[in-house]
């Protein structure tokens, strides 16, 4: 890889510049499909931009008309969607089905698809037909995968042959069986090794990295020593983009959710009452009325 300039590689974080407001990922001007180069141009810029999980046609419609620049057709689908209990089972052939609905439904955002567990760690060549596949069949600009240095080699094949890669390190929730659900990066060596895997994928090609469930400090660390930007989930303020699942951050989830979730409104409160106030009309008699009817 290309090195680039020392002011490129630490760039301020911050507001922008008023005349580079018109091109932000986030509020900016432009309304044709956002790339990679977008993306990477943002990090050479400083501004920090939003991305949420996305499932569906319809939710995707709608934060793609919020202005959400990406979104990511997680493999979170699996517990947040599909009803399995973790990001496991998920299979291709279920990614490719909604990443295709949500590139459908949407105009402006970068769709970024996961590839499941099982469909990437036989080896490059694997990862590269099922990556292939979600680009072809499901229309997405970029694929992501979990693992640092072990999934180096998948990632330099997918880049060398025109997919784009968003890496994700740190707490890899297809790895549950092995780590748990347990904060990454704690202590020297932990921490030495999370800084191995982030330079290992950006070394690859990786055009972006996402930090799962690490200490803000070694986000920190991490984001101003690549020259990719850092997507952080549980790691603190300081990375250049912030992601969440959408149905948690909807307030859609059922049962706990993770600390670091923020949740934006209480959909699961609002559904629930829609559902209850319609089937009290229904046995009540009071729905349908003739506004309601066909003659
Ligand atoms: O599958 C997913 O939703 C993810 C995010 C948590 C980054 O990988």
């Amino acid at each position: 890889m290309t090195q680039l300039p020392a002011a490129q590689m630490q760039p301020a974080q911050g507001a922008l510049k008023p005349s580079d407001s018109s091109k932000a990922l986030y509020g900016g001007k432009s309304t044709r499909r956002i790339t990679v180069r977008d993306i990477t141009a943002a990090k050479e810029r400083g501004e920090k931009w939003p991305m949420l999980t996305a499932y569906d046609a319809m939710t995707a419609s709608v934060f793609d008309e919020a202005g959400i620049p990406v979104m990511l057709v997680g493999d979170s689908a699996g517990n947040c969607h599909l009803g399995y209990e973790t990001t496991v089972p998920v299979t291709l052939d279920e990614m490719a089905v909604l990443s295709a609905a949500v590139v459908r439904g949407t105009q402006r955002a970068l769709i970024v698809a996961d590839l499941p567990f099982g469909s990437y760690q036989e080896g490059p060549v694997q990862a590269l037909r099922s990556a292939t596949r979600l680009v072809k069949e499901a229309g997405v600009g970029a694929v992501k995968l979990e693992g640092g240095e072990r999934s180096h080699r998948q990632i330099e094949l997918l880049v060398e042959s025109g997919i784009p890669v968003m890496a994700h390190i740190g707490l890899t929730p297809q790895s549950v069986n092995a780590m748990g659900y347990r904060v990454q990066g704690r202590g020297e060596e932990a921490a030495a090794q999370l800084l191995r895997d982030a330079k290992s994928v950006q070394d690859a090609g990786a055009f972006a990295v996402v930090l799962e469930l690490v200490p803000a400090e070694l986000a920190a660390e991490v984001t101003r020593v690549l020259h990719i930007p850092t997507v952080g989930i549980g790691a603190g303020p300081e990375t250049d983009a912030q992601v969440l699942v959408g149905t948690d951050m909807l307030g859609l989830t059922g049962g706990r959710v993770p600390k670091f979730v923020k949740k934006y409104a209480d959909l699961r409160q609002v559904m629930g009452d829609a559902a209850k106030a319609f089937a009290e009309e229904v046995v009540g008699g009071t729905f349908p009325l003739e506004e309601h009817s066909v003659h």
